[in-house]
Parts: C-alpha cells; sequence; structure tokens
C-alpha cells in the first residue's frame, strides 16, 4: 500500500506557549489530515475525539467514499458501476486482492468458493441447540467463531491465509442459510455446486428435497446488488472492531465474529431490521406517517427515524439512492406490491422537506429501502442483518489482510481522560 504523502506542517500552539509542528498527510483524493503519532511522546498532550468522529485510524487503499458528495468507490471503481456491471464474487475478488479478476482468475476464485461451501458435519449439531427464537446473529456469530476450533491452523498467522478467506466467504452463505432453515423447522439444504453465489444461497434458503427449486434470475441479480452496495464502507464501526481485534493477532475468524457483532447493533447494520418494524408499527396503528415523524422531531421516547442518517454522508447516501430504485424495479419484475413501500416513500418525501432533517443533513440511508428488497426476496425480518453481513464479509476480509500485512499495523490501544476520583485511602468495610 502506497503511504499518504507529507506535503505540509500544521503549528499546535499549547496553553503555555509552546508549539510543537506536526506533518499534514495528504491522500489520493486530496483529503488531508494532521499526523499526530509523535504528539504525545513530545508533547504529553493526547487527543480527546468521542466516537472517533475526527480521528484516522489508518492509512486503507481498498473505500474511497465522500460524504459530502455522495461518492462511493471500491478500489476507486464507482459503486454505481460495480451494482450495474459486476457480481458479488468478482467484488468479492476486487475488494479483498485489489484488483479486477482475469477470466482466469476469476475462475479459480469462483471454484474455492463452490468447493468450500460445506460446514464439518459436526457442526450441524449446534443449530438443534438453539433455541427457536434465536436471533440469527447470534447464531451466525458464534459458529463463526467455532470455525477456527474447526479450522485450528488459523491460530497460526503463518497458515495458508487464502484458505482461510475462502473458507469463511463461502460457509458464512451455509451457515446463514442454515440458520434460517433451522428456525422455520425444515430440513437444512445442502449446497449445489452448479449454482452461482448468490443462487446457491437462495437455493439454501428457500428449496425444499420433496420438490424442485428454479432460482429465479430477477432474484438472483437482486441479491448481487444488494451484496454488492454493502460490500464495504471503510471506516465504520464493525470494520474498525474487525482491525482492532485482529491488530491483538486474533485469527480471522474471531476477528470477523467480532465484526458481526459489532454489526448487530441497531445504529448499525440492525437497521434495516429497525426500518421494517417501524413501518411495520406504523403500517398497524393506522398509517399515520406524519405523526410519527413529529414524534421523532419532538424526540418522543428518543424516537428516530430509523434508516435515516449517517456519521459521514451529509448530503445521500449513493446505496441509498440505488435502491430506491433497484426497490421500485424488482417488486414490478416480481409482481410484489408492498403497503410498507409506499409508506416508505411517504415519510421519505416528508423528511426530505422537513427543516429539521435538512438542518442535520439527514437522508435515506442503505437500510431505508434495502429491507423492502429483502421482503420481496422473501427474506424474513429477523434475518436482515445477517444478509448485511453476508455482504460486508469481503470488505471486513480486506480491511482485516490489509491491517496484518502492513508493517505499521499496531496493536489497538486508544488512550483516555481520565475524570474519576482521586487517589483515596482504602475505608475497611466496618469503617464506611
Ligand atoms: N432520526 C431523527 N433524528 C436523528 C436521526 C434520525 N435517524 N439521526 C440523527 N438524528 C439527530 C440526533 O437526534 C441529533 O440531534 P441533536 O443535534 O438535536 O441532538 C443529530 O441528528 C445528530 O445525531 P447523532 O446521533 O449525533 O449523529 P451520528 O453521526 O452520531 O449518528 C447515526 C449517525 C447513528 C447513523 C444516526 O443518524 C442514527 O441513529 N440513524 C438511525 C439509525 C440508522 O439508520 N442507522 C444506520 C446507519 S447506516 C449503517 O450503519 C449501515
Amino acid at each position: 500500500m502506497a503511504g499518504a504523502e507529507n506535503k505540509s506542517n500544521a503549528k499546535l500552539i499549547f496553553p503555555d506557549g509552546k508549539e510543537t509542528i506536526l506533518p499534514v498527510v495528504v491522500g489520493t483524493e486530496d483529503e488531508h489530515g494532521v499526523d499526530i503519532r509523535s504528539l504525545r511522546q513530545e508533547t504529553g498532550y493526547i487527543t480527546l475525539d468521542t466516537g472517533y468522529m475526527n480521528t484516522g485510524a489508518t492509512q486503507s487503499a481498498i473505500t474511497y467514499l465522500d460524504g459530502e458528495k455522495g461518492i462511493l468507490r471500491y478500489r476507486g471503481y464507482e459503486i454505481e458501476e460495480l451494482a450495474e456491471k459486476s457480481d458479488f464474487v468478482e467484488v468479492s475478488y476486487l475488494l479483498i486482492n485489489g484488483k479486477l479478476p482475469t477470466t482466469k482468475e476469476r475462475g479459480v476464485f469462483g471454484q474455492a468458493l463452490t468447493r468450500h461451501s460445506l460446514i464439518h458435519e459436526d457442526m450441524h449439531q449446534f443449530f438443534a441447540g438453539y433455541p427457536p427464537t434465536s436471533h440469527p446473529m447470534a447464531v451466525l456469530s458464534s459458529m463463526v467463531t467455532s470455525m477456527s476450533a474447526y479450522y485450528p491452523d488459523s491460530l497460526d498467522r503463518n497458515s495458508a491465509v487464502d484458505l482461510h478467506i475462502t473458507r469463511i466467504l463461502s460457509k458464512v452463505r451455509t451457515i446463514a442459510a442454515f440458520a434460517y432453515k433451522k428456525s422455520i423447522g425444515q430440513p437444512l439444504m445442502y449446497p449445489k455446486n452448479s449454482l452461482k453465489y448468490a443462487a446457491n444461497f437462495l437455493h439454501m434458503m428457500f428449496a425444499v428435497p420433496s420438490e424442485d427449486y428454479e432460482v429465479s434470475p430477477i432474484l438472483e441479480k437482486a441479491l448481487n446488488q444488494l451484496l454488492i452496495l454493502h460490500a464495504d464502507h471503510e471506516q465504520n464501526c464493525s470494520t474498525s472492531t474487525v482491525r482492532m481485534v485482529g491488530s491483538s493477532g486474533a485469527n480471522l475468524y474471531a476477528s470477523i465474529a467480532a465484526g458481526i457483532l459489532a454489526l448487530w447493533g441497531p445504529l448499525h447494520g440492525g437497521a434495516n431490521q429497525a426500518v421494517i418494524e417501524m413501518l411495520e408499527e406504523i403500517k398497524t396503528a393506522g398509517g399515520d406517517y406524519k405523526k410519527f415523524i413529529d414524534d421523532v422531531k419532538n424526540k418522543r421516547d428518543n424516537r428516530r427515524l430509523m434508516g435515516f442518517g449517517h456519521r459521514v454522508y451529509k448530503n445521500f447516501d449513493p446505496r441509498a439512492k440505488i435502491l430506491k430504485k433497484m426497490c421500485d424495479e424488482v417488486l414490478a419484475q416480481i409482481g410484489v406490491r408492498d403497503p410498507l413501500l409506499d409508506v416508505a416513500k411517504g415519510m421519505e418525501e416528508i423528511a426530505l422537506k422537513d427543516d429539521y432533517f435538512i438542518s442535520k443533513k439527514l437522508y435515506p440511508n442503505v437500510d431505508f429501502y434495502s429491507g423492502i428488497i429483502y421482503r420481496a426476496l422473501g427474506i424474513p425480518t429477523n434475518m436482515f442483518t445477517v444478509m448485511f453481513a453476508l455482504g460486508r464479509l469481503p470488505g471486513w476480509i480486506a480491511h482485516w489482510k490489509e491491517m496484518v500485512d502492513d508493517p505499521q499495523t499496531k496493536i489497538g490501544r486508544p488512550r483516555q481522560i481520565y475524570t474519576g476520583a482521586p487517589v483515596r485511602k482504602f475505608v475497611p468495610i466496618d469503617q464506611r
């Protein structure tokens, strides 16, 4: 990875008049950062940045996004172009290896994913151990952690990383589908080598042994596009978690499992489920979404318009734009009419004209319309965040690999400003 250039410096002046010079680093797209790596050593000061709103944790060559302009690129390729012209396996290769594959490379990569799709038969018993009410994210995260028990060579940092990458990319798809089958009491459907990545997932989700199942090319294309749109998003909460856990030397499976858990939260990947729950709640209560928006604006019960707002996008989320269009197209192609789509569109229309949302720069994010497409594909609401995890896998893997390969990587260990009690003497319990 070529590092950012150091072209100029910044001067920091402290309350006692002391000064320090800090290098300014500039990235490929002219984004500027002050390199504070020597700050504490030279001055004793640290920086305080709750929520890492201004902190670059790494230099990365994987994904570029500009929140003001609504730009998202993987390895330099525009998200719009990838969603239209590529498929998820090719995008995974691109993210992980840094370049688009040749026909031969694409074939080898795809074949490896096909060959590694089965999970160890003993792992099937795990599914039986979970109560039927288990959230599939709980099952997925623990199954991914368990993979490190089945592939103990992953604990050795010099083991075949590419093989682990192939395994995890392929088997998470199988685990996700098996978790769903188990939750509805249907027999597990083994993967079929004749099917491509997305089609194979749909087969494992929706086929049953008693009848033939033909994968719809419309659903296959929609799934590929959804997975591509979720494939990476630079240093978000779950990806930073993968990097943080991986920086301790934890193996790939453990690092990815940690990312899955970080993704689960409703402020992150869990928002796609929360959006549908919100839309359903509004519809059940009579469909008065204007009242719901008023409640949000008045912060009643700390309500938020789920699927709106983003830490980085302050203009529009390019993924949401693609998804809104896709939502109309997919629903029309498969002949589904979803009343929740009308509620969502009505809410978006009001919010985009409302001063509360405009002044806070709140726009639909990737989760606002994705749930409606997942519903149309037949995927149940509690599986939405699992779908997000499946899509985000190549991004997490690419970041884990970049972090491991970077000689500048150090264990992630932020500092703090202590605000607790000053030193005090221990008081024996009978004197308190
Ligand atoms: N609805 C209503 N108000 C909101 C929303 C929302 N969705 N999002 C932010 N705000 C308001 C906050 O109340 C706050 O108002 P205040 O200044 O009056 O206190 C202001 O906007 C800033 O909000 P923060 O939470 O400080 O913004 P932050 O950048 O930390 O949060 C986040 C971003 C978490 C995505 C937020 O917008 C949110 O909670 N959205 C809803 C959940 C969601 O859709 N998450 C998915 C994000 S995309 C992803 O992770 C895949």
